[in-house]
């Protein structure tokens, strides 16, 4: 056992006293530095924000971004997508420039098999082909790198709903369908040489 130690009277009141050790205050984070922090961030999300993501499909899994965005919020509009990529040839009205480009009003092309008018649109078409009785010598571009299965989808059930079609709407299965089974071919298809006898 041992004593308690004997502390002089009033001890505890020297100590309250006593201040704390200094300590040297931390140097304050640099304000360039922090500017320029901050201006990178900006800078960042400013990019991604702004950046374009129309990479070409083929990098990736050939899914477009408008089919991404069309995936995300289950909307793409036919109509806006005939405007962008079909009107310039085959007018906003579809129905055409006499010896230039074919109508799609009313053309059996288009109100036909829907597996044939996916492939027209993915591959393209040039020779002589005829429709609604004319015979039109031109060049159909390809579609197939620029636009996804479901863009293609609601663009064909615009075709075959508007400029008095009353055909069947499209969906995007059987878009990818078609696409697969004429994944091997290059060239647009030959006029009504080949697409006459459309399997
Ligand atoms: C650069 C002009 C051009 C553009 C753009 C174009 N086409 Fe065509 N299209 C033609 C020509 C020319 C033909 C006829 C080809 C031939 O004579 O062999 C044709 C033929 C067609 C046919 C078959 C014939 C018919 O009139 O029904 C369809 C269907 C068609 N195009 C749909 C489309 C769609 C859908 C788009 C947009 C995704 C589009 N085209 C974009 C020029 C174009």
């Amino acid at each position: 056992m041992s004593e308690p130690i004997d502390h002089p009277p009033g001890h505890e009141d020297a100590q309250r006293r006593e201040n704390p050790d200094p300590t040297e205050s931390e140097r304050p984070f640099p304000l360039p530095l922090l500017a320029l922090v901050a201006g990178l961030l900006l800078w960042g999300v400013g990019y991604i924000l702004t950046e374009q993501r129309n990479d070409d499909a083929a990098w990736g899994d050939r899914r477009t971004a408008s089919t991404l965005e069309a995936q995300a919020t289950g909307a793409v509009d036919g109509a806006q997508l005939y405007a962008a990529q079909c009107a310039a040839c085959h007018q906003a009205s579809g129905a055409g420039l006499p010896g230039a480009f074919p109508p799609l009003a009313g053309s059996e092309w288009v109100t036909g098999d829907p597996r044939r008018l996916a492939d027209i649109v993915l591959h393209g078409v040039s020779g002589a082909l005829t429709v609604k009785g004319t015979v039109y010598n031109g060049q159909m571009p390809a579609f197939k790198d620029k636009l996804g299965d479901v863009e293609l989808a609601a663009l064909l059930s615009h075709l075959r709903t508007q400029f008095g079609n009353s055909a069947g709407a499209v969906d995007a299965r059987l878009v990818a369908e078609t696409r697969a089974a004429s994944a091997a071919r290059t060239a647009p298809w030959n006029g009504d040489d080949e697409l006459a006898g459309y399997k």
